[in-house]
């Protein structure tokens, strides 16, 4: 078994800086587009130069390796556009998977600012999947070949024709090496562009969406609610981690948890609407918030109390959802520890803002070196989200 790895080629100016992300065990194919006449550079384990062989987004260059290449049933492709970068996390990620039986893997994509672009799912179709979101083991569908358009990557996607197995993580980029220059505003209307194709086109989504990452239309109008929300006062938390705390704590509906933290209610409103029955701490530090956050919060029954987050630890009840913004630098370190090992369930998460403002590998040492993700907001500022088992 073999990974390939497919890159079509017409800006040679980014290959030195791929090369430097490319894991030594996979095969890195280069194929360079027959508009381009100059030199050959250095890098790739296998150069292919068809000719007659340009642009269509890459599409032709990708369909005349999967011809030209002596392909093995139990190799895997990648398609890596000439633009892009592997992720740090990618192949620990997907070498241990490639021998279990699986025809498809998929797993979410970031912006090269660490945002959100595609969440993870299973569903193999146009839009909800990038070319670089996904790979697949060649001898399952060995003749697919790509449409030679620009959609051609989603349409590939539809063909291979079945779901993939999902993996949790965000380990794809998007043109990470030349980002398209996309407001936050204009991200967050792709998402949400995203969303409603998905929603649109395909009823069995909204039935769907429960069991998996992507989502229903009560999400999109959850999510909309959440955008509305005041952000102004400085300590709020942001609204692209608001938004993160939402959709990661969706996978618990029906379950728990416990802010630490309230302050103007946004991250507590986020934690109602995702399904969980919330207790959140305050010890009403920053005062004038108490109504707000209760007149935010009144449609949901939460259990507000008026304390410093370790009056939690005085009970020995655990939440599936821990989301922690109260204090922070190295002084919060034992109580996030506590947290962890206290009041986060056994398959639970903990979510920490301002993970920036501490010495985060003690704190990743103390607490097990657990799964974790971390996003910036627009500000600089750090969600880290910690799961157990
Ligand atoms: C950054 S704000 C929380 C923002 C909020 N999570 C949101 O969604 O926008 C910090 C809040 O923590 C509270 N706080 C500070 N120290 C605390 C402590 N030891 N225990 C509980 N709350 C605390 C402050 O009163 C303030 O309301």
């Amino acid at each position: 078994m073999s990974i390939y790895i497919i890159t079509p080629c017409t800006r040679i100016q980014y290959l030195q800086e791929i090369s430097k992300t490319i894991p030594r065990e996979c095969i890195w194919v280069i194929v360079y587009d027959s508009n381009y006449t100059d030199r050959i550079l250095p890098y790739g384990d296998i150069i292919l130069r068809p000719k007659n062989i340009r642009g269509s987004y890459g599409k032709p260059h990708i369909n005349y390796a999967l011809d030209a290449l002596k392909l093995e049933d139990s190799d895997w492709i990648y398609v890596l556009d000439d633009d892009n970068i592997i992720h740090p996390d990618w192949y620990e990620t997907i070498s241990p998977l490639c021998n279990d039986g699986y025809n498809i893997l998929s797993w979410g994509q970031l912006w090269n600012d660490d945002t959100i672009r595609l969440r993870p799912t299973e569903h193999m179709v146009f839009r909800a999947v990038d070319q670089a979101s996904y790979m697949w083991r060649y001898g399952f569908n060995s003749v697919a070949r790509f449409d030679e358009d620009y959609f051609g990557d989603g349409k590939f996607a539809e063909k291979l024709g079945q779901k993939s197995h999902r993996i949790d993580r965000y380990i794809s980029y998007y043109n990470y090496l030349s980002p398209e220059s996309m407001t936050e505003e204009e991200k967050e209307d792709f998402d949400a562009g995203v969303l409603e194709f998905l929603s649109k086109n395909d009823n069995n989504y909204a039935v769907n969406f429960n069991n998996n990452n992507l989502l229903t239309d009560q999400d999109a109008t959850n999510l909309l609610r959440i955008e509305q929300l005041d952000y102004s006062t400085d300590n709020t938390t942001d609204l692209s981690h608001i938004k993160e705390i939402y959709l990661k704590s969706r996978k618990y509906r029906g379950g728990t948890a416990c802010e630490v933290g309230s302050l103007g209610g946004q991250g507590t409103l986020s934690l109602c609407l995702a399904g969980l029955n919330v207790t959140s701490y305050d010890n009403d530090g920053q005062e004038g918030f108490k109504d707000k956050r209760e007149f935010l919060c009144r449609d949901f029954n939460v259990n507000w109390i008026v304390q410093e987050g370790l009056y939690a630890l005085n009970d020995e009840i655990k939440y599936d959802v821990v989301f922690h913004d109260s204090y922070h630098y190295d002084e919060v370190i034992p109580e996030l520890v506590a947290f962890w090992y206290y009041k986060v369930k056994d398959k639970g998460m903990l979510i920490v803002h301002d993970v920036e403002t501490f010495s985060h590998e003690r704190f990743m040492f103390l607490i097990g070196n657990p799964i974790f993700e971390r996003t910036k907001d627009a500000h600089g500022r750090e969600l880290g989200t910690y799961y157990k088992n």
